[in-house]
C-alpha cells in the first residue's frame, strides 16, 4: 500500500497552499518563465488582435499538470484589457449551464474551460457554432414539434485547457485558433521561478539552494513552489533565517524527495512493476491496481515525468521500466550486471 502522506506531487492541496499559489502566480506575460515558443507565438496573436479591435482567436494549451495552463490564460487576459470567466468541462452539466455562461459573455471577453477534455458529448456541440459563428443554436421543445433558434453571442475567445490532448474530440480540437503545448521546464528555468517566489515569500535562500530545488521539482514549477513553500515551513520552525544549502537538502530528504525529484508515490510505482510485472511490459489497470493508486492520477500525474526522464517507456504491450531506473533504485536488473549504484540522496 502507498504511503499517501506526501502531498508534493499529489493534486490535493491546502486553503493555505492555494492562497499563496495564487500570490506566486505571474500576472504579466514578462514574468511568465520560458515556454518561448508559446509566448512569442502568443504575444504576434495578441498584438495583431489588438491592432485589428478584434477578440483573440480561440486557444488551446496542453501538456503535464502544474506547467503553467491556467497562469498563462490569466495571462491572456490580463495583457488583452478584458475580464475572464473560468470553469472546467465536469462543472458545466447541463446544456442551459453552458448557454447561460455564454451569454453572460462581454465582447472580446475570454472564457477558460479546464479541463476541457471531460466536456460531455452535448455540451461540446453547443461550443461548435459559439466558437465558429459566436451564435448559440438552441432546440426548443422536443420531438416532430421542436424549433431551433439562433441567438448571437458577443465575439469570445473561449481558451481550453487539457492534460489529455488524445481524448479531445476532432471537430473540438480544429476549432481552435492555435494550440500549444506546454513543455517541461529546464532546471535554470525553474530557478528563475524559485528566485522571484523566494522574493515574494520573503525568504533569503542561497543560489545553490534554488538549484538544487528546481533540481528536485520534476522539472514542475508547481512543484517547485510546494518544496519552496514545505522549506519555507521547516525554515520558520527551525527559526532558521538564511537558507543554504544543507538545509535545503536535509528537508528535501525528510520529505522524502530524492536527487531526481521523485517522490514515494514514484519509486512505489517503478518498484511495483519490477517487482510484481518482472518490469513490465504491464497495462496501467494493473499497475494501478496493484500499487493501490488511480490509473487516472498514475497516466496523469506520475507517468509523464518518469517517461521523460526515461525510467519508463510505453510500448503497445504496456510500461516497461527501463535500466537507468533499476540503477537508481538500486535494483538489479534480470539479465544485466550491476553496475555502480546511483545516490537516491545527497546526505546518504
Ligand atoms: N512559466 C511560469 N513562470 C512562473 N510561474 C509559473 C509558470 N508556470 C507555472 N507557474 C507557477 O506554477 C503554478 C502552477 O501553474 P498552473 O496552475 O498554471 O498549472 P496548470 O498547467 O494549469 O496545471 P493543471 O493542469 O493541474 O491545471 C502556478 O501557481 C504558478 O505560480
Ligand atoms: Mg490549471
Amino acid at each position: 500500500m502507498i504511503e499517501r502522506d506526501n502531498q508534493i506531487t499529489s493534486e490535493k492541496s491546502t486553503a493555505q497552499d492555494n492562497k499563496l499559489d495564487v500570490a506566486l502566480r505571474p500576472k504579466r506575460l514578462a514574468d511568465y518563465v520560458g515556454q518561448k515558443d508559446v509566448t512569442m507565438n502568443l504575444n504576434v496573436s495578441m498584438q495583431a488582435a489588438q491592432k485589428r479591435q478584434e477578440p483573440l482567436e480561440h486557444l488551446l494549451f496542453y501538456g503535464p499538470p502544474g506547467l503553467g495552463k491556467t497562469t498563462l490564460a490569466n495571462i491572456v487576459a490580463s495583457e488583452m484589457g478584458v475580464n475572464i470567466k473560468t470553469t472546467s468541462g465536469p462543472a458545466i452539466e447541463k446544456q442551459g449551464d453552458l448557454a447561460s455562461i455564454l451569454t453572460n459573455l462581454k465582447e472580446n471577453d475570454v472564457l477558460f474551460i479546464d479541463e476541457i477534455h471531460r466536456l460531455k458529448t452535448q455540451i461540446e456541440e453547443i461550443l461548435y457554432s459559439a466558437m465558429e459563428d459566436y451564435a448559440l443554436d438552441i432546440i426548443l421543445g422536443k420531438g416532430p414539434a421542436a424549433k431551433s433558434m439562433r441567438l448571437d453571442l458577443p465575439r469570445f475567445t473561449l481558451i481550453g485547457a487539457t492534460t489529455k490532448i488524445g481524448s479531445l474530440s476532432a471537430p473540438l480540437r480544429d476549432r481552435f485558433g492555435h494550440i500549444h503545448k506546454l513543455d517541461f521546464y529546464s532546471t535554470e528555468e525553474v530557478s528563475q521561478i524559485l528566485k522571484r517566489n523566494a522574493h515574494l515569500l520573503d525568504m533569503q535562500v542561497s543560489d545553490e539552494s534554488l538549484t538544487k530545488i528546481a533540481q528536485s521539482s520534476r522539472k514542475t514549477p508547481r512543484i517547485a513552489n510546494r518544496l519552496l513553500k514545505r522549506i519555507r515551513d521547516f525554515a520558520t520552525v527551525d527559526d532558521i533565517q538564511g537558507i543554504d544549502l544543507p538545509f535545503t537538502e536535509s528537508c528535501l530528504k525528510t520529505m522524502g524527495v530524492d536527487l531526481l525529484g521523485l517522490d514515494k508515490t514514484d519509486r512505489q510505482i517503478l518498484i511495483t512493476i519490477i517487482e510484481k510485472f518482472q518490469g513490465g511490459p504491464v497495462g496501467v489497470n494493473a499497475i494501478a491496481a496493484a500499487a493501490a493508486e488511480d490509473a487516472e492520477t498514475i497516466e496523469d500525474l506520475y507517468e509523464p515525468y518518469l517517461l521523460q526522464i526515461g525510467f519508463l517507456d510505453r510500448t503497445k504491450q504496456g510500461r516497461v521500466v527501463t535500466e537507468n531506473a533499476y540503477l537508481h533504485l538500486d535494483i538489479q536488473m534480470p539479465g544485466k550486471k550491476q553496475t555502480k549504484q546511483i545516490k537516491l540522496f545527497e546526505q546518504d
